[in-house]
């Protein structure tokens, strides 16, 4: 399962890259707002940072404008997904897009049919939002496995990209559901390695080598 990082902060964005487990970014309107940088200088930046896709959301209502946007974007960096919402406009432009080879990310996905169509529009990534779905009282990952078992039986290529994650047990669940990847905010991927038996079992074995007097250097 590939990680991205779901982030507009390049500073998050860095460190993160620097451990060598970050494979794409994720971003959208909310993130680059909260981020307070000028757009384009701040999309270049984090498209130097990591060198995996970087998805960047076009903005407009109708196709038309979304394609000139999409197009706009994809001329920031050559590892830009432009990110359309899942409406009919969205399908239409990405339809266009994805027929120029620029990477589309249908975004805002809270159905089987919507990553249906995202998959027949040529999407290169569909974005069931998880934790939306949660609040909804609906089992998020369960739409995850829908879509696996939909894209297998008829060999659509479209990544299923879980977004909206919000805890450990979205990432399990939507992996063990058949998503390709996860977009997990940074606060979030933080305590991934972390588990208090882990904790606990270190100290024991550490007290024990230092009692044990002996040394490895
Ligand atoms: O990737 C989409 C994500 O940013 C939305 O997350 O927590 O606002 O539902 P959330």
């Amino acid at each position: 399962m590939d990680f991205f990082l779901d982030s507009a902060e390049t500073q998050e964005i860095s460190k993160f890259h620097e451990l060598g487990i970050i494979d794409g970014v994720t971003t959208n309107p909310s993130l680059i707002y909260k981020s307070k940088k000028p757009f384009r200088e701040l999309v270049t930046d984090i498209c130097e940072i990591t060198k995996g896709p970087v998805s960047v959301e076009a903005i407009s209502n109708s196709n038309e404008k979304m394609v000139e946007e999409g197009f706009e974007l994809a001329k920031i960096a050559s590892n830009v997904v432009v990110k359309l919402p899942m409406t009919w406009e969205g399908i239409k432009a990405c339809k266009i897009l994805s027929k120029n080879k620029i990477p589309v990310n249908v975004t805002l996905c809270f159905s089987s049919t919507q990553a249906i169509l995202a998959a027949k529009a040529g999407a290169t990534y569909v974005s069931p939002f998880i934790g939306r779905l949660d609040d909804s009282n609906i089992d998020g990952t369960d739409l995850i496995r829908e879509i696996r078992t939909i894209y297998t039986n008829y060999g659509f290529t479209t990544k299923i990209l879980a977004a909206s994650i919000r805890t450990k047990n979205h990432i399990t669940r939507s992996a063990m559901a058949g998503a390709d990847i996860a977009t997990i905010p940074p606060n979030l991927f933080h305590g991934l390695a972390n588990h208090h038996l882990t904790d606990k079992g270190l100290e024991t074995f550490n007290a024990d080598w230092e009692k044990s007097g002996q040394k490895i250097l």
